[in-house]
């Protein structure tokens, strides 16, 4: 079954450029990760919503020239950059495709591993795409999961417009059975779907002036601003002040900004798999 392509973020071209810098900005806490997985040289891989490139040059250096990682994208013009991206880190062994995470019409447990960074707390059915993850990979083989929570992005000290702003983007979300916070429960959403063996750790930085992630807040807003406004989450002049107001702290050097949590999962799919209720 395939799901209306309900993406929070919207793929303009601001996003575009913030997800190409997350490339390098995510890189060490998910090579991290991958590095604890145990990917071996010659492993197929799949990666799921890889966006304009994600972990793909991470993935494809581990399984090497005689391994192969697939990464599946829904937009198009992402799946182009996706394509630049490998082709510039000389990956031949990476291959990127149009598709649908919910339902990727490849081949039940084909895959020696799953990867996904990103993708459930931008969608308004997680459990779907979890589904289709599992089923894609082989009896014994990995998955490995990567997603943020809300619940640590805070500045201190704090200010009533950040505190407005992401409540109106918490709530614009909600309005789309999408969860900001669904990072602590994602261990849930594998453990339902049969994986075994699931081991999660979580991470969380501190932005420093000039670190590009540090006004992340804002950069989400003006992603969904007409929605915000349109749908009367927040009025236009309020979000414009508030705008403004929070541009003055960000850039205040003694302002402390703290990161999404991001959860980090690894597990195994079993010989038999059983879904929970
Ligand atoms: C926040 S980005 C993360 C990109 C990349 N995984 C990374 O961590 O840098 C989420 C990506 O998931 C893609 N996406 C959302 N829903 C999807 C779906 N149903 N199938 C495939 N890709 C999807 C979006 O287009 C976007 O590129």
């Amino acid at each position: 079954m395939s799901e209306p392509d309900l993406y929070l973020l919207g793929r303009a071209g601001p996003e575009e450029e913030r997800l190409k810098r997350q490339i390098a900005n995510l890189a060490p806490d998910s090579d991290q990760q991958l590095e604890r997985v145990g990917i071996r040289p010659g492993e197929r891989v799949i990666d799921l919503g890889c966006g304009p490139g994600g972990v793909l040059h991470l993935l494809g250096k581990r399984v090497g020239p005689t391994g192969s990682v697939l990464g599946i994208e829904r937009d198009s013009h992402f799946v182009e950059l996706a394509r630049r991206f490998v082709a510039s880190h000389a990956l031949p062994q990476v291959e990127v495709r149009e598709g649908d995470a919910y339902a990727t019409g490849l081949p039940r447990r084909s895959f020696d591993g799953a990867h996904m960074r990103l993708v459930l707390v931008n969608v308004p059915r997680p459990e779907l795409i979890v589904l289709e993850m599992v089923s894609l990979v082989k009896p014994g083989g990995w998955i490995a999961s990567f997603e943020a929570d809300f619940l640590a992005h805070i500045c201190d000290p704090p200010l009533p417009a950040w505190d407005r702003l992401l409540a109106a983007y918490i709530a614009y979300s909600a309005a789309r059975g999408i969860d900001l916070h669904i990072g602590r429960r994602v261990h849930r959403l594998f453990r339902q779907a049969g994986v075994e063996a699931i081991s999660v750790d979580a991470v969380a930085h501190v932005y420093p002036p000039g670190h590009d992630r540090r006004p992340i807040l804002r950069d989400f807003i003006n992603n969904v601003r007409d929605g915000l406004i349109g749908e009367g989450f927040i009025d236009r002049d309020d979000l414009d002040d508030d705008l403004m107001a929070l541009d003055r702290h960000l850039a205040d050097p003694s302002v402390l900004v703290t990161s999404h949590l991001f959860f980090r999962l690894t597990g195994r799919v079993p010989e038999t798999l059983v879904m929970k209720a």
